[in-house]
């Protein structure tokens, strides 16, 4: 996919989320990394057409994210999501999760939408949890549902914000196993993420966000391995001492 953002900028109220961030890129797999409240996950929204920018220009393979509410949703439309928690419809069960957009927001038939919703489930071995709500499955199953969902419509971009942070260990290896598996198979995801080790083995281009600016992008070998920028080093520095 290709980025280019141009002094993008996003303010609630007086505070800059994205500050003048400019951007330049061609990626498969896009990391954001950077200090909390850096403007990650504002970053993502827009991308994802979610919300909107306040200035500035922001245009994904070309195509441009202006002010427009209708074609903003075609474009959210063609992507999938997956944020932190809360990802599913408490009152559905996996399946009705996945088959429930299907069909409402991308037209497809019952008979076409269940086939999708369970090999989707079948393909992130959930099968056996297709007809339980999301309070009777453990925090990683709810992910892998939600990630389940965000691939069935074969979203052009998977965008992901902080997809494991609310998991216990052993579930945040599934979860990015399938990160993974998907980013091997050609997907083209934006992810945000704290998690370094993961960052470096996925990622095709990091981009460290702080205080509303990208301050370095870079491929994980370079950025990891020798950053061109201070504070990038005293970033890293910080988050890896105990890596
Ligand atoms: N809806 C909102 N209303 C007001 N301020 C917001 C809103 N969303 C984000 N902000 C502010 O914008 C800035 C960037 O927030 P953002 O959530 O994008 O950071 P982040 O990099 O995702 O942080 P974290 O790593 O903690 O998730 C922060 O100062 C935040 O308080
Ligand atoms: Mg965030």
């Amino acid at each position: 996919m290709k980025l280019h953002a141009e002094s993008l900028t996003r303010t609630y109220g007086k505070v800059n989320a994205l500050d003048s961030l400019s951007l330049s890129l061609e990626a498969r797999v896009l990391v954001l990394i950077g200090p909390s409240g850096g403007g990650k996950s504002t970053f993502l929204r827009l991308c994802g057409g979610l919300d909107e920018a306040t200035s500035g220009l922001l245009s994904i393979n070309d195509t441009p994210l202006a002010h427009d509410p209708a074609r903003l949703l075609v474009w959210r439309r063609r992507n999938g999501f997956l944020f932190q928690q809360f990802n599913l419809f408490p009152h559905l069960t996996a399946l009705e999760n996945i088959t429930l957009p299907l069909e409402k927001v991308h037209g497809n038939s019952k008979s076409v939408a269940l086939d999708t919703a369970r090999r989707c489930l079948n393909r992130f071995g959930l099968l056996a949890h297709a007809e339980k709500l999301p309070a009777q499955m453990s925090g990683g199953q709810q992910q892998r549902a939600g990630l389940a969902r965000a691939i069935a419509a074969n979203p052009e971009i998977l965008l992901l914000d902080e997809p494991t942070s609310a998991l216990d260990p052993e579930m945040t290896a599934e979860v990015l196993e399938l990160i993974q598996e998907l980013a091997a198979g050609g997907q083209h995801i934006i992810l945000s993420t704290h998690e370094m080790g993961f960052a470096k083995a996925v990622a095709d281009h990091v981009a460290l966000i702080a205080a509303g600016k990208i301050l370095e992008t870079s491929p994980p070998t370079q950025l990891f391995g020798n950053p061109r920028e201070e504070f990038t080093r005293r970033f890293l520095a910080k988050v890896m001492r105990f890596a």
